[in-house]
């Protein structure tokens, strides 16, 4: 199994946190030393790589955090980083510390650092860790079931109160511009309506859909809004809400409690089974890829595909990027596109009709 290539191989958690990174760290951890190299846990994301702030890891230091929400490694998102000059400080701390990989877990501005250093000589992988599942190359991010579980539960309780009281209540989740979160959660609990930006938001639709409900002695009523959707965007509907409809509408903002928790049984698995694919595939010489999960396997893509599918798919690539890509890599785009696009606005549709 020994490949002589890697004396050590670093290990760091970037960007916002998300439940699953411990067992991910904990399985490439694992992975890395039965391979018989050397695992360097790289605290603080880039900052620490930056910084030097890492340390040579045995069996022990992972143990008794698969059950651990956050990371223990820390994370940080690095302005520095960004810069040609701190990248080669981090270049020189690979070199100083005999580390010949990293894998990076994290969400897209993750990968682009792991893309800057392959590029430099350090070959990178990247396993896609947030509770956003705002990646376009994976149907899935380590983190999200958690965060969904946790905004089931919350809302749950303002179920509770509202059936109670005969409210409404108007709750913003997470998912920075992605409105997957919003999405799953609000048909998870059953909303009235789901407000994301994939999808045109209807005001009277939904005016008319609470006022005829109340009608049919509904007491209760929820709406999941994903943030990023303009300023203050849900304080604003829950009060055009309650004047519009007559029902008493309070607003709550779930923020970083979705972040926080003991990850699911889910996204455990997710991030041994991402972990592990990681390292194999570093051994076997490859690098500069994302770790995806597609169509429930567990695969990989390029990272420079994947972030230019990204933008691809946000409709953030401009015309100039777009002339420099072959017609091939357009088309694959374009399908994977219309794939997740329809997949994503299918769920939606569902929950209009069932929803009330
Ligand atoms: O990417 C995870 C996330 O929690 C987003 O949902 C949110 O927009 C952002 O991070 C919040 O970042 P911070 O923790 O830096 O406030």
């Amino acid at each position: 199994m020994t490949n002589n290539k890697f004396r050590r191989i670093g290990i760091l958690t970037s960007g916002g946190d998300a439940p699953g990174m411990n067992p991910c760290y904990r399985a490439l951890t694992r992975a890395i030393l039965a391979h018989g190299s050397q695992a360097m846990g790289i605290r603080r994301g880039y900052k620490g790589l930056i910084d030097n702030d890492m340390k040579l890891l045995n069996d022990r230091d992972v143990s008794n955090i698969i059950n651990v929400g956050g990371t223990a490694l820390y994370s940080d998102r690095c302005l520095e980083f960004k810069t040609e000059e701190g990248i080669q400080k981090a270049i020189k701390t690979c070199r100083e510390n005999e580390i010949d990989g990293i894998i990076a877990i994290g969400g897209d501005g993750t990968f682009r650092g792991a893309r800057d250093l392959t590029d430099r000589g350090i070959p990178c992988i990247g396993v896609p860790g947030t509770i956003d599942n705002d990646i376009s190359s994976t149907d899935y991010t380590i983190g999200f079931d958690t965060a969904l579980n946790t905004v089931v539960q919350m809302v749950d309780r303002l179920r509770d109160t509202c059936e109670s009281h005969a409210r409404c209540d108007v709750v913003e989740v997470m998912g920075n511009g992605s409105g997957y979160l919003a999405l799953y959660a609000g048909i998870a609990v059953g909303a009235t309506a789901i407000i994301t930006k994939e999808i045109p938001f209807d005001e009277d639709a939904l005016v008319a859909k609470m006022i005829e409900s109340k009608f049919n002695q509904k007491r209760n009523f929820i709406v999941v809004v994903s943030e990023n959707m303009g300023k203050e965007f849900s304080e604003k509907l829950a009060k055009t809400i309650e004047e519009r409809t007559k029902i008493e509408t309070k607003h709550a903002r779930l923020s970083h409690v979705q972040r926080g928790g003991s990850p699911t049984q889910r996204d455990r698995m997710t991030a041994s089974l991402m972990a592990f694919k990681a390292v194999e595939l570093l051994y076997e010489g490859k690098s500069n890829l994302v770790i995806c999960e597609r169509d429930g396997e567990i695969t990989s893509m390029d990272i420079s595909f994947a972030l230019d599918f990204d933008k691809f798919y946000k409709g953030k690539l401009s015309d100039d990027d777009i002339a420099k890509m072959s017609p091939d890599a357009i088309a694959e785009m374009k399908e994977m596109a219309d794939k997740k696009k329809e997949k994503f606005l299918e769920v939606y549709r569902i929950n209009d009709i069932i929803s009330k």
